[in-house]
């Protein structure tokens, strides 16, 4: 557990963008390994197994959303063993203070109309829920025949709205998490596990 103001500035340092190219400085910030790359394996290929069976037989749109979802989603695809599409998003919320503004700015939007699909959004991480939140209200209103949302991680601590996702693999307490699509100023999503962050 990470006190409330040190977590802001880590998250200060990892926004800031900085060419890293010290790798001896990479590796020491790196202070565990809390999910193992066979625990993660273990965990989406249960939840693909879960999904083809649900889904069977129904019009499948996987929506990754951009970037930290990327190898969540493509590990989840290989695991599902129906017909089914992805397409991607990329998505900035806006709030002032902790109230969500309900204002979520896309970045990259989907191709296809969801009207036609059952849709599972996946993401990388629920954290103060808000970027979910949003997008779920964005996509609610473009009438998809079913709308569920699978997060990789879930930090229930940091929740400012009221936001619940329908499948979490793994919910974890409040520290910084890198790996596995999850970055700190845009390095660390190649690591294969999930890792804490450190200064
Ligand atoms: P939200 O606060 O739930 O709207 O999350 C917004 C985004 O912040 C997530 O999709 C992640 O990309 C990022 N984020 C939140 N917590 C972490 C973390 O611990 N490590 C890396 N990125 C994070
Ligand atoms: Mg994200």
């Amino acid at each position: 557990m990470i006190k409330y103001n040190i977590y802001l500035k880590l998250l200060k340092i990892c926004k800031g963008k900085l060419i890293m190219q010290n790798t001896e400085e990479y590796q020491r910030k790196i202070k565990r390994i809390v999910i193992s790359e066979e625990e993660i394996h273990k965990a989406v290929k249960s939840a693909g197994e879960k999904i083809s069976i649900e889904y069977r037989d129904k019009p499948l749109l996987i929506v990754s959303i951009l970037k930290g979802s990327f190898i969540f989603a493509a590990d989840l695809l290989k695991n599902i063993t129906i017909p089914c599409e992805i397409g991607f998003m990329a998505a900035e919320s806006y709030y002032n203070g902790t109230q969500s503004s309900g204002n979520v700015r896309i970045n990259l939007d989907l191709k296809q109309d969801i009207s036609k699909y059952h849709v599972i959004i996946a993401e990388d991480i629920v954290d103060t829920g808000r970027t979910l939140n949003d997008i779920v209200d964005l996509l609610k209103k473009r009438s998809p025949l079913s709308l569920k949302v699978i997060a990789l991680l879930d930090k229930p601590d940091r929740r400012t709205v009221d936001f619940r996702a329908d499948e979490v693999l793994f919910t974890i307490p409040d520290f910084f998490a890198v790996g596995y699509g999850l970055d700190c100023g845009e390095y660390y999503r190649n690591l294969p596990y999930i890792a804490e962050y450190g200064e």
